[in-house]
């Protein structure tokens, strides 16, 4: 396990160490380097510099690139335009550094120096409703967050803020109550998502039919509330039953969704209920949160109806009753005492943004977020229909995921299937990569466009080989597995000594940053950026097939053995980074 510093690291301290020597009373000055097309790397900063200590630009750059003196890394270092620095690493560094990243577990990924313990609430369905497409994104962004900032070093916590609580289980339950075979299944043994699914919507149904229809019902139906929040033994057996049957059906959606979710980690709304009373009574005590029309509420100077009116956050309704934002606040406070978090990360519809400004800033004022202490909401757009429309089906109802994910493998695997026009996979490899392939492009499509953008959700375009979808970069991957295993003697081995060709370096380069990559991610909570890198590094990798060839006869052996390395890198650091997003690498398609 050794951090690799990377080449443009390397480069950016040499120079800042030659600023700070040509320009002593600059300081510490940052060069600002950038990836340049005209040569590997351009510096920036002098001109700034420059400006502001009255030097000229041009010499003071050439002062520069005589304090930086001689480094086998650098090969070239030319002063360009008004004072720019042009600067080109060697081959043999490239090389060198590659081989240290080859070498370590991590491909010299360092650990996050100052790693914190944050707390991250996704993939949060609702008791006896439907998953739909808002699920699926909350689930496979956080999933993906998890990842990236546990290989970071962070200490992840998830929470799985399902909704399991409300004024619905009165009726519900009511209804169970006067229906009592309603959840019971035809089928001995195990009871399918599926079919847990359906029960639980026929009984939403039914019940939802007798309380807007029958007064009587619907009086019962409340009582049934009181019985519920008052801890009644038999209705809160009958509410279990909900969340349990609930749980059989989002965690076989899970299972489609090759995503672990653990048990434990599941603390829904109803988890909080204990805490709800004191987290009333500190704001109220505190101040934070004032009586008005009976209510508690916070009010905020920025936040108004449209009447010109504040619209307050209600913690406590006039009855009595507790909301959302009083389990989200108690939520908070259980996070940061009792889980030590010093980061709450909301991966939620970017609709409830203005639910969560305002209990974040209600638990800033009441203490319990501070500057050692932050939360931020990953907010993510809406998922739209491949018309661009919000996304339904013809008949006009929210598209049920279960269909969805199938949808998408069935469309998965007529595309593996076609690809293999030699008939080399079994019928059950076909269907394992249309699986592996179809819920990839799921999740990819997902996490390639920036969260808080909407996006289409288009099949045909998921799923296709050319462009910026998971298949294109899993077919990059078993490619590079497959010429590995046509490599007979040869080994991927390093070779320093060699020129390489403008293909290798630019594919050099880039594997160079996927730390950096990573890193940045991890600090912005932008999974697209390692979409995006490695959607370019498989780019990079078609254009080196292109000019260069890995087996040819005509190739030395020295030559093979540096072009396994390279492309064996590239595989490594594919297969990481779509692990890292959730996705699945296939050895063959
Ligand atoms: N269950 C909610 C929904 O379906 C999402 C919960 C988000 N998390 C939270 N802490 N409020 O919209």
């Amino acid at each position: 396990m050794a951090a690799v510093p990377s080449l443009a690291s390397h480069v950016q301290q040499r120079l800042a160490d030659a600023l700070s020597a040509a320009l002593p009373e600059a300081g510490s000055a940052d060069p600002l380097l950038r990836r340049s097309d005209r040569a590997d790397f351009q510096a920036n900063g002098i001109l700034a510099l420059a400006k502001k200590t009255k030097a000229n630009p041009r010499e003071l750059a050439a002062k520069v690139v005589e304090a930086i003196g001689a480094d086998d890394a650098l090969q070239e270092i030319e002063v360009s335009g008004p004072g720019f620095l042009n600067i080109t690493v060697s081959d043999a560094a490239i090389v060198r550094t590659l081989a240290a990243r080859a070498a370590d577990d991590r491909l010299g990924v360092p650990f996050n120096e100052h790693p914190g313990t944050t707390v991250i609430d996704y993939a949060q369905p609702n008791v006896a409703k439907e998953m739909h497409v808002g699920h699926l994104r909350s689930a496979v962004i956080g999933a993906a967050m998890v990842e990236i900032l546990e290989f970071t070093g962070e200490s992840v916590i998830r929470r799985h803020h399902i909704g399991d609580w409300g004024t619905q289980f009165g009726m519900l339950i009511q209804y169970l109550i006067e229906h009592p075979h309603e959840l019971d299944h035809k089928s001995e043994g195990e009871v399918s998502g599926e079919e847990a699914m359906s029960s639980l919507n026929r009984l939403y149904k039914a019940s939802r039919a007798a309380f807007d229809s029958d007064e009587e019902f619907k009086a019962r139906s409340r009582d049934r509330v009181v019985a519920l929040q008052s801890g009644d033994p038999e209705t809160r057996a009958l509410w279990q039953r909900f969340v349990d049957e609930s749980k059989i059906y989002f965690y076989s959606v899970f299972d489609q969704l090759d995503m672990e979710i653990h048990d434990a980690d599941v603390v829904g709304e109803s988890g909080y209920n204990d805490m709800l009373d004191e987290t009333c009574r500190i704001l109220e005590e505190s101040g934070v949160a004032v009586r008005s029309e009976g209510a508690l509420c916070v009010f905020f100077d920025d936040v108004k109806g449209p009447d010109g009116k504040p619209t307050p956050l209600i913690v406590k309704k006039s009855n009595g009753g507790y909301g959302y934002a009083a389990t989200d606040l108690s939520a908070i406070r259980d996070r940061v005492s009792a889980l030590k978090a010093d980061t709450l990360v909301y991966v939620v519809d970017a609709r409830q943004a203005l639910h969560f400004k305002m209990v974040f800033e209600t638990a800033r004022r009441a203490g319990w977020l501070n500057d050692e202490v932050k939360a931020v909401q990953l907010a993510f757009g809406t998922v739209l229909g491949a018309d661009g429309k919000p996304f339904k089906t013809r008949e006009g109802e929210t598209v049920r995921l279960v269909d969805l994910l199938a949808e998408a493998v069935q469309h998965a695997t007529a595309v593996v299937r076609e690809k293999d026009k030699q008939n080399r996979l079994t019928e059950a490899e076909i269907a394992e990569r249309g699986e592996q392939v179809g819920i990839g492009a799921i999740k990819y499509a997902d996490l390639s466009t920036s969260a808080t953008r909407d996006y289409r959700f288009d099949l045909d375009q998921m799923v296709s080989l050319n462009g910026d979808t998971s298949v294109y970069l899993q077919y990059a991957y078993a490619r590079i597995q497959s010429i590995k295993r046509n490599a007979g003697e040869f080994r991927p081995a390093a070779h320093p000594e060699l020129p390489l060709a403008p293909a290798e370096r630019a594919l050099g380069l880039h594997l160079d940053r996927f730390a950096e990559t990573v890193a940045e991610v991890a600090a912005a909570y932008e999974p697209h950026k390692l979409a995006a890198y490695l959607y370019q590094l498989a780019s990079h990798l078609t254009k080196f097939y292109d000019q260069c060839h890995v087996l040819s006869a005509d190739n030395p052996p020295e030559v093979v053995e540096n072009r396994l390395f390279l492309i064996d890198l590239t595989a490594r650091t594919l297969h990481q980074g779509m692990a890292l997003l959730g996705i699945r690498t296939p050895e063959r398609l």
